[in-house]
Formats: C-alpha cells, structure tokens, sequence
C-alpha cells in the first residue's frame, strides 16, 4: 500500500498503517450470523422498511438496559442532542454549558439552535465536566447543562444534578461513548432531563455504522417525540370511513413556533440493535479487563496517569486515553509521542482538541474560553490503540514500548 493511499484511506489510524507494530483488526466486532439474518429479514420481509414494530422493539430493549421511562430511536446521536435542545426549547438568547474536552459533536446541535455555547472546564481527577466550574459559569440566561460521559467516564451525575435543580435548569446527557457506564447501578442518561446515544460504527455497539436513541425522563415531554422526530406525521384519531379525507395522516406540532425535523431510524438498524444490545456488557468486561492489565503493567511508572471514576461509577473503558507528565525531567508529550511513534512503533495519538482551539468553533463561538485544567491536562495527554479483544502480547508490546519510551526520555 503506498504511503499516499494508506493516509487517503485511513485518517483516522484505525486499521492497518506500514511501520507500526499494533495492527487493528478489520472489524472490531465482526457481525453475527444472527445478526446478518435479522437484517437480511428486513430486506426481504418487512412491509414498511422504517416506523414499524422493530423500531417499536428496539426502544423497549434499549429502554429495558438502560431503566430509561421512555427511549426513541434516531438516526444518530447527533441529532439524539438536537431533538432534546429542541425539547428543552433552546434557542437565541440561550447558553449552554458544555465541557471544552469532547467531540465536536456534543456542541454542534446547540450551536445550530441559537445558543452561546459556554465552555466548562474539567475536573482534574475524573477529566469529565467539573460541577463546581459549571456551577461558576452558570448565569440567568443558562438554559441547559450537557455533561458528557467521554471515554466511557461516568461525570458526577448527583452533583450535576443538585447544581441543576438550584438553578433550575435542564441537563441533556450525552452518553455517545458510555453505552452501559453505570453510577450506583443507575445507568448514564436517566439522571438528566434526557440521555442521547451513538450507535455509530466506531461505538460499543452498532446500527450499521450510524443510529442513535434518545431517553427521555418526562411523562408529558415524552408524546412529543414521535412527531417532532417525523416532520410533523400523526395518525387521525378513531377510525375512518373514508379514510383518505382529509388525507392519510395529519401534519402538525405541538411547540409553538418549533418546525419538525426527520431523525428517524430504519427497521434494519432497529432489528440488528436488539440483537448488538446483548453483546454491550460481555464487551465492556473485556475492556474493563485489558484497562486492569495495561495499569497493572505501567504501575511503575509515575509519569503516565489514568482517570479516576467517581464512587460507584462503572468505567467502561471506550478509548484509552492516558497523561503523561514529563516535566521532573523538562519533557512534553509530543517528545513522549516522537519515541513512542517513531522509535517504538505504537501509533498512539492525541484524541481530541479542546473544543474553543478548532477553528469551527473559533469562528461560531469565538475563542475565548476560561478552562485552565483542561488546558493544562491537554498538552500531556495522548491515546493507546484500543479496541476490543486486544490480546495480553500485545498489551504488553504496546507497555513495554511506552515504558522504554519514558525511560528513554528520561536519559
Ligand atoms: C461524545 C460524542 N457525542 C456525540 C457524538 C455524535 O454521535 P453520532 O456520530 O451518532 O452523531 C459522538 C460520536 O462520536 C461522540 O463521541
């Protein structure tokens, strides 16, 4: 594969790239026969190929997992995110407090409603949104608090809460990278207004690379869903004789002044998502075990550090990202990642930017931002390969190199 081709082909790292010495797997968890049949039954069996009863059985599922009261499939979590800012009424005028460590993804749906997005720093023990910053930023115009559970990290969900109801304002979860990430038992997205999931390709569990839900707390916001997520579609109601007058359905909306939108999700997806739900907990357990291993092997070497995980939290592990800290010895993580790439061979990277330093948000929101942990934690952070299944040898190819890496660096 030329040099040229593999970058075009692969931005990302994922997969196979001349030099290293980790390779991804092709697929990370490669479809089942009973999956790949679900879908090939919908091609050849369903009636309607979307809003039918597979999509009515995979929000009972997933309600089911999570103890969500009310969960409704769409088509990614991106927009999961933009139907609870819509419910939650936000618009012009508005802010929104989100943590400056995350996708862009999580920032995007409120900014394209209106609001000002108002960057939180993040809380230097568990890297997720830090309540007491949250608290500090929060002003008469705040209208909703988005913690993030990234990487799988459970933010502090009681505090949070207590902060919100103080102030009264609403909290929309967004739990793309935290299916089955637990605090007490109580899964993420149910201690919010809403909880907002990614069934992408890249997540703990898959749609055929895209898919989302959305789970809702509210008795009275839930019925609004169905039609705000279908440009405005409802049944007339009681039967009809002539059932085409005025038409087949009716058009309408309950929020004033709020246009619908279409998120929805086909029955495919929904009938392989039932299915991949039961694979969610047997596959977080193996990347609970590989994190154990990986702290395990580099307990020894104080400059890498992990998150912590609040009381009671279940950290489930979605991308392995580490800090390094080498300035005893006046070195930075691009000196640890320039060993750890070049001379070691583990193609490690660096995840995200703080959100306020892309340029997409430089010119939409502009670049301020009052976040000194998180900057500071920034520079010294960096990510493993990771996916799940990694075998023990290549646990320890992938520690011995970045311990060497240390030492090196060390002189
Ligand atoms: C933290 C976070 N939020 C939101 C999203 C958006 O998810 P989707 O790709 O399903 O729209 C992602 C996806 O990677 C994410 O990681």
């Amino acid at each position: 594969m030329s040099e040229t081709k593999n970058k075009l082909s692969d931005p990302s790292g994922r997969g196979w790239v001349a030099g290293y010495k980790v390779i991804f797997p092709a697929m990370q968890h490669p479809y089942t026969q009973e999956e790949i049949d679900a879908v090939v039954d919908v091609m050849k069996n369903a009636e309607g190929q979307t809003q039918g009863p597979r999509l009515e059985k995979f929000e009972k599922d997933f309600a089911a997992f999570t103890g969500a009261k009310h969960a409704f499939g769409v088509c990614n979590c991106t927009d999961a995110l933009k139907l609870a800012g819509i419910l939650c009424r936000v618009g012009p005028g508005d802010e929104v407090i989100v943590p400056a460590y995350t996708y862009c993804a999580t920032a995007i749906p409120f900014g394209d409603l209106g609001a000002t997005i108002v960057w939180a720093d993040m809380d230097p023990v568990t890297w997720t949104i830090d309540p007491a910053d949250v608290e500090r930023k929060i002003t008469p115009r705040t209208k909703v608090i988005v913690p993030v559970h990234l990487l799988g990290i459970p933010c502090d969900m009681k505090r949070i809460m207590q902060i919100a109801k103080k102030h009264g304002v609403k909290v929309v979860e967004d739990c793309a990278q935290a299916l089955d990430c637990r605090i007490d038992g109580q899964h993420v997205g149910t201690f919010g207004d809403f909880g907002c999931f990614s069934f992408h390709a890249a997540k703990t569990m898959t749609t055929l690379g895209e898919g989302g839900m959305l789970t809702v707390r509210d008795d009275e916001v839930a019925p609004l869903v169905p039609g705000i997520r279908h440009n405005g579609l409802r049944a007339f109601q009681g039967a009809r004789e002539r059932y085409w007058v005025p038409a087949m359905s009716n058009v309408d909306i309950d929020l004033e002044g709020q246009w619908p939108q279409n998120f929805c999700i086909g029955e495919a997806q929904c009938a392989l998502g039932s299915l991949q739900l039961k694979s969610v907990v047997p596959n977080n357990e193996i990347l609970i075990a590989q994190d154990r291993k990986i702290r395990e092997r580099l307990k020894d070497v104080p400059e890498i550090s992990f998150p912590g995980v609040v009381p009671g939290g279940r950290y489930v592990v979605h991308q392995y990202v580490m800090h390094f800290d080498g300035s005893a010895f006046g070195k930075t993580r691009n000196d640890l990642l320039d060993v750890l790439t070049k001379e070691q061979g583990i193609r490690a990277i660096v995840q995200y930017y703080p959100l306020y330093r892309y340029p997409l948000f430089q010119k939409l929101v502009g670049g301020e931002a009052d976040c000194p942990v998180t900057e500071a934690w920034w520079d010294g952070s960096f990510s493993f390969p990771w996916w799940c299944g990694i075998d023990d040898a290549t646990i320890d190819t992938m520690c011995d190199a970045l311990k060497a890496s240390v030492a090196a660096l060390k002189g």
